[in-house]
């Protein structure tokens, strides 16, 4: 039977307790994680969040009655014991924070029983995620997972008061808004008050917050939870939380110098890990150039280099073509891959297919430094010597190369970089490859629009110098936009914005909005401008992706406390779900689809 925690009060945490406290009462509750019976004599591991305590029960240190409760518990059983603290009789356990001591229990209470788990609740489980998820509060027993949760809570308490120092002031934006213009799909509500509208859920707090500029707030932050309807992966996830901020009167050097500072002081106190300042600023040409991606994981090299040049008068069709049609043949050097057997280097053309690339064209050279190619049937020996010499290939290297149009060559070049790296074991966890993205292409094709489209947002500010070619060359402008990049992962991105009326009136004529369109979107915003606007500029961290990375997690699932599934359900909630008529029809709803298209 449960029993309450009348008279009863915790002294500390199980792994709080330490050698200090040695002859000491102490009163601990938790879990049971493991019972051992050795009859006259049982030991149970309890725990908490802070960790396990071995407890010992053995007659004679506590009564009898209190004896053959001990004998009951089993696992996730959850129990308040008052004991001493004593040094371990038997054997130290040198893996555990509290090794070296056990508490002779001379009272126990059951405080609830529990039925067997449907896994045991273990770090490193092995069980699968779909599992865990139905039953995610078991999974958030374990210790892995309260640790990135503690983690969080960390890396937001010390943010708040960095920020809060730094004359940052903490405010509320809604999250029953008008859609923002941030590029992904909105998740609506509907309204009861208003049938046929929709309030649409915050993909970020950006207009809100650059209003709070204009309202003479100065520094804002918010820790603010961010929705967007977009495919999921490892680092994406529906519902995220974004570290927003937005300053008054400065440009990108204070946006980054604030930044930097908040990140070192994180890095510190979180981990004990020293950022170098200042961090380096690589320009998105550079990187785009040198690592085929505007999210370079800079802990290896394996650069990209265009050999456009080099093969320019060969007669391969596919490096012709490519050149022809103003594209590019670059490559990668996989230093010591030259022996990877072919079916090995199928499956990386396979995967750069995956990517769009049409094909991969390769040399592995030979230790003997003979060459196995599958395009040197169509080139001079002079030609292959003169690729491999620009590609730096020594005996034992593997050369692979891309030429199609230059954004399917990074795109495929940087993916291929990283799956290399993946495989040869690059990536160190441990070591923190911090780098600023900076000079942004203001403006991005998009082939389905017809037209160009803001790269970060409409309210983006566009390097002063290169303004007087948005009308000869829009694609050419670049942005005062930054990101923050942690081996190889987007952590953050902000820009200066635009407060100037004829700066945004062009732009908006550039990305084909008419000014009715303008106003009916961004009508608040623009008459807010109106009447005196600073020059201001923001920032936003994705705070779980950053956590993810300093808990050296691979998916921001392991660093959220309740997430979402691929398909964007909840397994343990079972959301989203049907409601009612009565629902649907106070929300002026009509439902199309069939009942059994809702499965
Ligand atoms: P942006 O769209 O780049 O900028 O978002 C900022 C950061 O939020 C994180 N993030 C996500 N994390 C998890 N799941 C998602 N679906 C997801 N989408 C984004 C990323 C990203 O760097 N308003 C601007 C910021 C600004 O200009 O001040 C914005 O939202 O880590
Ligand atoms: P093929 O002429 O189809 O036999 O192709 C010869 C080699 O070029 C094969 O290894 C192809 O994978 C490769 N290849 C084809 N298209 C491309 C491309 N766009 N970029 C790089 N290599 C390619």
């Amino acid at each position: 039977m449960a029993e309450s925690m009348k008279g009863m009060k915790r002294s500390h945490r199980c792994a709080e307790v330490t050698e200090v406290e040695i002859g000491q009462k102490v009163t601990l509750m938790g879990w049971v994680q493991k019972n051992r019976n050795k009859g006259g004599i049982i030991f149970v591991d309890l725990r908490d969040r802070s960790g396990i305590m071995q407890l010992i029960f053995e007659n004679g240190s506590i009564d009898e009655e209190g004896f053959e409760k001990a004998a009951k518990l089993r696992s996730e059983f959850v129990i308040a014991v008052t004991g001493t603290v004593e040094a371990r009789s038997g054997a130290v356990n040198e893996n555990l924070k509290t090794g070296k001591i056990e508490i002779r229990v001379d009272y126990l209470r059951i405080l609830s029983e529990s039925e067997t788990p449907p896994f045991p609740i273990e770090e490193n489980s092995k069980t699968k995620d779909e599992l865990r998820l139905r039953h995610r509060y078991l999974d958030l027993r374990r210790p892995d997972i309260q640790r990135n949760l503690m983690m969080r809570s960390q890396v937001a308490m010390l943010t708040r008061q960095f920020m809060a120092d730094e004359g940052f002031l903490e405010i509320e934006t809604p999250m029953l808004t008008k859609s923002t213009p941030e590029g992904a799909r909105d998740y609506l509500v509907p309204s009861r008050v208003h049938p046929g509208k929709f309030y649409a859920l915050p993909q970020s707090p950006q207009l809100f917050k650059q209003l709070l500029m204009c309202s003479g707030y100065d520094r804002y932050i918010q820790i603010a939870r961010c929705f967007r309807d977009e495919d999921l992966r490892a680092d994406r996830q529906p519902e995220f939380t974004q570290i927003d901020m937005e300053l008054s009167f400065v440009d990108v050097d204070d946006v980054i110098d604030v930044n930097e500072r908040l990140l070192s002081y994180l890095f510190k106190e979180v981990l004990n890990v020293d950022v170098q300042l200042p961090i380096q600023r690589m320009s998105w040409q550079e990187a785009m150039d040198r690592f085929g991606s505007d999210k370079p994981d800079l802990r290896f090299g394996m650069e990209l280099t265009d050999v456009s040049e080099v093969v320019s008068d060969c007669e391969f069709v596919v490096f012709k073509g490519a050149l022809e049609n103003g594209g590019s043949v670059r490559g990668i050097n996989a230093k010591g891959q030259g022996g990877m057997p072919r079916k090995k280097i199928d499956k990386l053309v396979e995967f750069a297919k995956g990517y769009g690339a049409k094909g991969l064209a390769y040399i592995a050279i030979q230790e003997d430094g003979s060459m196995k190619s599958s395009f040197a049937k169509f080139m001079t020996d002079e030609q292959m010597a003169a690729l491999v010499k620009a590609m730096d290939g020594q005996a034992g290297d593997l050369l692979l190369f891309a030429a199609d149009r230059n954004k399917i060559v990074w795109n495929v070049l940087g993916a291929l970089r990283l799956e290399i790296a993946g495989q040869m074991e690059l990536l160190d966890k441990n070591e923190y490859r911090f780098v600023w993205i900076t000079e942004f292409p203001l403006l991005e094709w998009s082939d389905e629009e017809n037209r160009y489209m803001a790269m970060h947002h409409p309210f983006t500010m566009p390097m002063e110098e290169d303004w007087d070619k948005i009308d000869s060359d829009p694609g050419s402008v670049r942005a005062k936009a930054y990101d923050i990049v942690l081996n190889g992962t987007e952590i953050g991105g902000g820009s200066v914005r635009i407060h100037q009326d004829n700066i945004q009136e062009k732009m908006f004529e550039v990305l084909g909005f008419t000014k009715e369109q303008a106003w009916d979107q961004f009508g608040f915003l623009l008459s807010a401008f109106k009447y005196g606007v600073p020059p201001h500029a923001g920032l936003a961290y994705g705070l779980d992706r950053l956590v993810m990375l300093m808990a050296q997690m691979d998916s921001i699932r392991d660093v959220i406390a309740f997430p979402k599934v691929k398909d964007a359900s909840c397994l343990m909630t079972a959301a989203p779900d049907v409601v009612s008529e009565t629902q649907l029809e106070e929300l002026s709803l009509d439902i199309k689809i069939t009942e059994e298209e809702t499965e």
